[in-house]
């Protein structure tokens, strides 16, 4: 079988994605793309990778079965659509868009070239959220009806006036950055509920004045800040769950923490990846609890996890390879993608607003 041929767009957080695929038995990485010459031709270097352009449309004409898309926020849209559009298969970072209608534009374009899109909700493919996704599978928890989830950090901005604190180029802070993640992997949990409302709230306390910016990125001060390092929101569902969610950049708390708790009839979990201190490395540790009641009492249940340091993005792409090499949709398509990001479009709305939003 002749292997899965893929290209990479961008050279960051998209090496992740060229080791996935290299990684993969069935798949290669024929093409890397980069504005950043430098950044260019260094990784294609480290990682044995043959063509290299800076133009990107110039990497679709070769005969590629599919493209990871790892650009800044702004450039998922058209650069996943002319991917689309060029016949190839699209496996694009998160959040899907800078928003819901750029969204729409990207699945509408999937659907047209009859590809896959899929987004790289890679917490989905973390070891504790599988086994987790396993135990809600087979009804551990009952019915869901309550959770509780978010990334915080004390001291994270991703660099000052580069392009992550930006609007125009991120189309917003810590909420699209970081919350989507667990924004969409608790609502995996509970089967994907119809939302319905929110209410939300978001602040700009340290940013502006270039605090608790931690080791992330080479702050630019004559760039910009416009965008929150904080959101809080509280969700409802059609079928009545609630979810709450909290997302910072910078906060004065004890440090960085990455969770989802669920509340279910029957049991309740945690998973949790707390860092030991913020921003000084990646040393993490990350756990799952069960909390039952058993014989009359509550029982807490430690499931033992080997810890992905990678934090399941290396997964996350084989399973995209794999679905194109099965013929069959991925378990994180570009429409669960287009769901969250009406949810962050409403919760911006309502705390600009600051009223209740309902969720379209
Ligand atoms: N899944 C995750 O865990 C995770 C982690 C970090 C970032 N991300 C996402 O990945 C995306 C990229 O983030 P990053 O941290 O790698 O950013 P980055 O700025 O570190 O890297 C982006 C790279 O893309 C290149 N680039 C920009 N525009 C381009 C274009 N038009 N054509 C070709 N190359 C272009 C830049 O030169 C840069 O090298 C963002 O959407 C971000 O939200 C996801």
């Amino acid at each position: 079988m002749a292997k899965i041929k893929a290209g990479i767009i961008g050279a960051g957080i998209g090496t992740y994605h060229i080791e996935g695929y290299q990684a993969h038995g069935d798949a290669e990485v024929v093409a890397l793309c980069d504005l950043n010459e430098e950044v260019l031709a260094q990784t294609a270097e480290e990682y044995e990778i043959e063509k290299t352009f800076t133009d990107y449309t110039a990497m679709l004409e070769l005969d590629l079965d599919c493209v990871s898309v790892c650009v800044p926020n702004k450039f998922h849209a058209p650069i996943t659509i002319d991917c689309l559009k060029a016949g190839k298969n699209v496996l694009c970072e998160k959040p899907l868009a800078r928003n819901a209608k750029e969204g729409q534009k990207m699945v509408d374009a999937a659907e047209k070239a009859g590809k896959t899109l899929m987004i790289q909700f890679n917490n989905r493919f973390r070891p504790e959220a599988r086994m987790l996704k396993g135990h809600v599978d087979a009804g551990t928890f009952g019915d869901i009806y309550f959770a509780r989830c978010g990334w915080i950090r004390r001291n994270g901005i991703p660099g000052w006036g580069g392009w992550f604190t930006n609007q125009e180029v991120a189309g917003g802070g810590p909420l699209i950055d970081l919350a989507v993640h667990m924004l969409d992997l608790t609502m995996w949990l509970m089967g994907n509920p119809e939302p319905e409302i929110c209410m939300a709230s978001t602040y700009s306390v340290f940013g502006p004045q270039m605090e608790g910016l931690g080791p992330w990125g080479t702050p630019d001060p004559d760039g910009t800040f416009d965008v929150e390092d904080m959101a809080v929101g509280m969700l409802k569902f059609a079928d009545g769950q609630t979810i709450l969610l909290e997302a910072s950049w910078a906060a004065r708390i004890k440090r960085e923490w990455v969770y989802s708790t669920i509340c279910g009839t029957e049991a309740g979990a945690s998973l949790e990846r707390v860092f030991a201190v913020d921003g000084v490395d990646d040393s993490a540790i990350d756990t799952l609890e069960l909390y039952t009641q058993e014989q009359g009492e509550p029982v807490d249940r430690v499931v033992k996890v080997e810890p992905d340091p990678a934090m399941g993005r290396h997964t996350a792409v084989k399973h995209f390879v794999d679905c194109l090499i099965d013929g069959v949709e991925p378990i994180s398509p570009g429409t669960d993608g287009l769901r969250i990001m009406k949810i962050l479009d409403a919760m911006y709305k309502s705390a600009e607003q600051g009223k209740a939003i309902r969720i379209k």
